[in-house]
């Protein structure tokens, strides 16, 4: 952190107190901090404190006439290095989500050409109206970081849930990781316009008979965040999708089945396409014959035979007519990861195989983070332990390098 400028903006909850400690620790490491509090937050702390910890006068009001001529809000949304909003709250969430631009807190979010680190508080019920979660989705897919918030005990009694700041060495921690990964929070470059950019993600259920399903345990996370991580860099994005529990990515053209065999239909009509990721767990097998009624218990042991599900990567890479440009898989692996990607990559017939360690003590499966291998034509690509969106972006951004290059070479 040493030498970075942070602007803290800082939000109306109780959690607000907690930026005091955020802005000595944030010092601590060599960083000059500003600090931008909302009306709502000067009901919390006061500005005499935060600016005490700062050593910089604290910034309240927009139109405050000789902080404008002092600086300006755009030069100081851009003067930063990282805008860090803590506390994040339902309402500054939904102005940012919005667009709205009334407070000079809200107005330096939207001004911003640097990235944005937002630390939600608030109470449980708020942070899991799906109105948050809407605008925490909108948000995610703009590009901006979330840090927490954290399950517990909250201010008000007897209420606990999702909902507390994130405490600050987490904050500290997220804040180094969003500077060291370089993003911006709204990519000013859309590399893949123009580009159809189609993405399968989720488990398959294939039907045993009408009230069950053979499934698996993906939670679609990361093909729903390269789905927005295309969709952010411009391109027109369909994502087939198995049943999964998350929003839609924003811009994202989505069509939700249930089979193997639906996705591969659904792939199928969503050709042609510029780029393929293949990054569903589609289920290897189904169930032969589904009965049209329940299978009774009681009646004689069910017994479960099998037919093996279409492979949709290879199927769409060995497509003669409508092979997309750029086909990528992914291996999910439990032992001798690079291996079996190569492996599998010749196989199937992809261009590029994402390969990560699936193993129980991964985490990888429902997590946020990952650890991937990116195998090519030419070679390994080691990529340190990112969070799924990062890996989404960097995948799309050379996914887009790998486009530019090619249709160059190709005129
Ligand atoms: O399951 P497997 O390790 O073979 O999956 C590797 C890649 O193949 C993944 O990208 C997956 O989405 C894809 N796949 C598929 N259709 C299948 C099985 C796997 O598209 N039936």
């Amino acid at each position: 952190m040493k030498e970075k400028r942070i602007l803290l903006v800082i939000g109306g909850g109780i959690a607000a107190y907690k930026c005091l400690d955020l802005v000595r620790r944030l010092r601590e490491e060599s960083a000059s901090v500003r600090a931008v509090m909302t009306r709502a937050a000067t009901q919390f702390i006061t500005p005499l404190s935060v600016g005490a910890l700062t050593n910089e006068k604290v910034l309240t009001d927009l139109f405050d006439l000789d902080d404008e001529h002092e600086i300006g809000h755009i030069r100081l949304s851009r003067e930063a290095d990282l805008l860090i909003v803590a506390p994040a709250t339902a309402d500054l969430l939904a102005k940012m989500a919005g667009g709205h631009a009334d407070d000079l807190a809200s107005t330096v979010l939207m001004a911003t050409n640097k990235p944005v680190l937002a630390a939600p508080a608030m109470n449980p019920r708020m942070w899991l109206n799906p109105a948050t979660q809407r605008n925490v989705a909108q948000l995610k897919a703009d590009g901006i970081r979330f840090v927490g918030p954290n399950t517990g005990e909250m201010a008000e009694r007897d209420e606990a849930g999702p909902g507390r700041l994130a405490e600050v060495p987490e904050i500290i921690a997220a804040a180094r990781k969003v500077l060291a990964e370089g993003g911006t929070v709204m990519p000013l470059r859309r590399p893949l316009t123009g580009r159809h950019v189609l993405v399968t993600s989720g488990p398959t259920h294939e039907p045993i008979d009408p009230v069950r399903y053979l499934a698996n345990r993906s939670s679609g996370k990361q093909g729903h965040a390269i789905a927005r991580a295309a969709a952010q860099l411009g391109a027109r994005v369909t994502l087939i999708t198995g049943p999964v529990a998350l929003p839609d990515p924003p811009g994202a053209h989505v069509v939700r089945i249930a089979t193997a065999e639906e996705m591969l239909r659904g792939v199928q009509q969503s050709l042609p396409a510029d780029v393929a990721v293949f990054a569903a767990a589609v289920a290897d097998w189904r169930p032969a014959a589904v009965p049209s009624e329940k299978i009774k218990k009681g009646s004689a042991k069910p017994a479960l035979e099998l037919v093996e599900n279409p492979d949709i990567l290879t199927a769409i890479a060995k497509e003669p007519a409508q092979r997309p440009a750029l086909v990528i898989g992914f291996a999910a692996e439990t032992d001798d990861v690079i291996a079996h990607a190569t492996a599998k990559r010749k196989a199937k017939g992809a261009d590029w195989i994402v390969a990560n360690d699936v193993s129980p003590q991964s985490g990888v499966f429902g997590g946020d983070d990952n650890t991937v291998h990116l195998v090519t034509r030419s070679g390994v690509e080691d990529w340190p332990a990112m969070s799924k969106d990062a890996v989404a972006e960097r995948l799309m951004l050379r996914a887009a390098e790998h486009l530019r290059k090619t249709t160059a070479a190709a005129e």
